[in-house]
């Protein structure tokens, strides 16, 4: 059986557009494979603790007997969020758009798992060429011709992570516009708002089934262990 990574760093659970979209996804993924195991990780809601990036990057340059508590706690938790992560056969990261940049809490998540050598920059990770999909959502809009364009500080710092840093094959739904209903000023751009939000939801129905057909046919691959 195919075991599904889930994150979730939205900090609302009613009305998340990237919550929705990854339920669908998953339900997509699930029914095309039959059956699925998912382990689910949620940050928004559920934040990280804020002292454990700096206790696993100083902890681990420590012997295990002389780290602090804080050291050890965040040693721990980056173990337990890289087993998380070996474990599982593909990834769903739903990740919004915050303050023009990237979510904090996935920031930190991110920092805790480049302190764990499995997921360290500059060899290669234990999930490399893994399938994973990235949702994520914004409330404006940011393409060319926008009078934000070039705002989006957040994707590309996704991507990267994903894509370069963890090599991830990666795939991205993105959702524009997703204040436009609740917005009087952007009331103008609610049909593109909702374009956009059913062009998200065919792709994440879509990249479901897609992702069941690649993980029923081939085993989970360990470019890690190849690369040893
Ligand atoms: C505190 C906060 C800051 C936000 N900052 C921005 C922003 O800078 N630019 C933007 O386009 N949308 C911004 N948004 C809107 C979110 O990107 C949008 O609501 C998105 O749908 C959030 O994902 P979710 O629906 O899964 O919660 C912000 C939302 C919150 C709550």
């Amino acid at each position: 059986m195919s075991t599904i990574f889930r994150l979730d760093a939205s900090i609302r659970d009613t009305g998340s557009v990237t919550r929705a979209i990854a339920d669908r996804l998953q339900a997509s993924v699930v029914a095309g494979l039959g059956n699925a195991s998912i382990t689910r990780r949620e940050i928004g809601l559920s934040p990280l603790p804020s002292t454990a990036w700096a206790g696993a990057v100083f902890g681990s340059h420590m012997p295990a007997e002389q780290r602090t508590s804080q050291q050890s706690e965040g040693i721990a938790l980056a173990h337990e969020l890289a087993d998380e992560l070996e474990a599982a056969d593909a990834y769903i990261f739903a990740v919004p758009f915050y303050n023009f940049g990237v979510s904090q809490h996935f920031k930190a998540y991110v920092d805790i798992l480049l302190a764990e050598p499995r997921f360290a920059p500059g060899k290669t990770p234990v999930v490399a060429g893994r399938p994973a999909q990235l949702i994520t959502a914004r409330g404006g809009g940011y393409g060319p011709g926008s009078p934000r364009y070039g705002w989006d500080h957040g994707t590309a710092w996704y991507r990267r992570v994903l894509e370069d840093i963890w090599q991830l094959e990666l795939e991205v739904i993105e959702c524009e516009l997703t204040l436009a209903e609740v917005t009087p000023a952007m009331e103008g751009l609610r049909g593109l708002a909702a374009e956009n939000l059913s062009n998200a939801n065919a792709s994440a129905q879509r990249n479901g089934r897609s992702l069941a057909r690649r993980l029923a046919a081939a085993p989970v691959l360990d470019l890690a262990a190849q690369a040893r």
